[in-house]
């Protein structure tokens, strides 16, 4: 068990995950992960949605507070702004399968309003062996990381999304034959909406997403 800085238990999700088990299985294991602390302020899992035989994942950081109260991925702000990216991309948002690095809501409760907080490299550690197994039974030609989180989560390592962001990479993935590319989070986008760099933020998550519907054929 690793011991972590904060001196919480942590097991990491792996003696939940069913072996061999398709996403559907996975989905609904997932639901009794007790693999770090996360779980418990959480209101349920959210695993992931959108057909297993999709040429196309993306992987997202954690499901926020909307994610959250419904029990789906991409469903809040950042998520109807990635469907639109997805859409001006020329792709189908119906026919991705979405997915995030950690499956519960990590946030600080504050008064009525729960503010997100990004989880920390012991998180994505933790829930890692749930993504590994989504990814052993799909059989995407590309998965897309959605910013950092989902970067370190899917290459196993510390990512820069200025430096690397956008290029189709062959073999980054340990354990998978898909081919991976690098973006901004939609929240970073987001976040820039009333900057005078949102629209450049906004064209630039479109035309990389563009680079990976095109890796997909
Ligand atoms: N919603 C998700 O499910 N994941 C993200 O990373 C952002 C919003
Ligand atoms: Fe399990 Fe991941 Fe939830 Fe932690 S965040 S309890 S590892 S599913």
């Amino acid at each position: 068990m690793a011991a972590a800085h904060d001196g919480i238990e942590r097991p990491g999700a792996a003696q939940w995950v069913p072996e061999g088990a398709d996403t559907a299985a996975l989905a609904a294991a997932a639901a009794q992960c007790r693999g770090c602390e996360l779980w418990e302020p959480a209101s349920r899992v959210v695993f992931s949605a959108g057909p297993p035989s999709a040429t196309i994942v993306m992987v997202g950081e954690q499901p926020g507070d909307q994610e959250d109260r419904r029990g789906m991925p991409f469903v809040g702000p950042a998520g109807t702004l990635l469907v639109q990216a997805v859409r001006d991309a020329g792709i189908d948002p119906t026919e991705v399968y979405r997915t995030n690095a950690v499956k519960h809501f990590r946030f600080e409760q504050r008064g009525a309003r729960r503010i997100h907080k990004t989880p920390e490299a012991v998180h994505i550690t933790a829930c890692h062996p749930w993504l590994h197994a989504e990814l052993g039974d799909l059989s995407p030609k590309i998965v897309v990381a959605l910013g950092a989180t989902a970067g370190r989560a899917l290459f196993g390592r510390v990512v820069r999304i200025g430096a690397e962001r956008g290029r189709v990479l062959e073999g980054a993935i340990p354990d998978s034959p898909a081919l991976s590319l690098l973006t901004a989070h939609p929240s970073a986008v987001l976040r820039m909406q009333r900057d005078p760099g949102y629209d450049e933020a906004y064209a630039a998550l479109v035309a990389d997403l563009r680079t990976a519907a095109a890796a997909a054929q």
